[in-house]
């Protein structure tokens, strides 16, 4: 266990970041005992990529514009985080679909997190549809990432109650409280290789 090497993590964004934050602030404090190797962005101004390099992280804009297609961009992604040596590549508020290249490339060692409690609302804007819908508990969702959106093999979620009154914003926000537990958490089980599949169903070691 002591002489295994760092387990390492490619993180993608488009935004904000507080998830990345989230498994920053992890491995600081010594609950998540893994490398962050490279953050990239799809978005120039991503505050998330600010985050990463705040934190001594490598972190790279990879513009879209500058490829013909989603698959050459995804190979480029590919190619990155291989040479990063990356062992899993978490998407933490990337919005942009992720395609068979990269899909491929990180089979079962690409994970995701949504703020439903899938298959419940998967896509865009989880919230406001929970909302319309009249959920009266949501929550969010770590998951193993397939060629359908927000659809594969669901590693770990957590409830969040709807109150009354609630709007996309509050509920967003309590939720996102719960992403940030959920994510680091989801990692570190595969870091300690505890995870294991039958067929879609995950099943999770316990630990010691
Ligand atoms: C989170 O709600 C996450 O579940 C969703 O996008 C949001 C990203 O937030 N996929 P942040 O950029 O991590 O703050």
């Amino acid at each position: 266990m002591r002489d295994r090497p760092p387990f390492r993590v490619g993180v993608l964004v488009s935004g904000r970041g507080s998830n990345l934050q989230a498994i920053i602030d992890a491995i600081e404090k010594r609950n998540l005992c893994v490398e962050i190797a490279l953050v990239i962005s799809n978005k120039i101004d991503a505050e998330a990529l600010q985050r990463a390099r705040q934190n001594g992280i490598r972190a790279e804009f990879l513009d879209p514009k500058d490829f013909p297609d989603r698959f050459s961009y995804d190979r480029e992604l590919s190619q990155k985080f291989q040479r990063a040596n990356v062992d899993l590549v978490v998407l933490a508020g990337y919005m942009r679909l992720v395609s068979s290249v990269l899909i491929n490339s990180f089979k079962n060692r690409m994970i995701n997190i949504h703020p439903s409690l899938l298959p419940a609302f998967p896509g865009l804007r989880a919230h406001g549809q929970a909302l319309n819908h009249g959920v009266k508990v949501t929550g969010c969702t770590v998951h193993f990432v397939d060629e359908e959106v927000d659809h594969g093999p669901i590693l770990l979620q957590a409830a969040v109650p709807v109150l009354e009154g609630d709007t996309e914003d509050s509920l967003s926000d309590r939720i996102l409280i719960e992403e940030h537990h959920l994510l680091p958490r989801a990692i570190q089980l595969l870091a300690e290789e505890r995870v294991s599949f039958e067929g879609r169903r995950v099943i999770i070691k316990e630990g010691g």
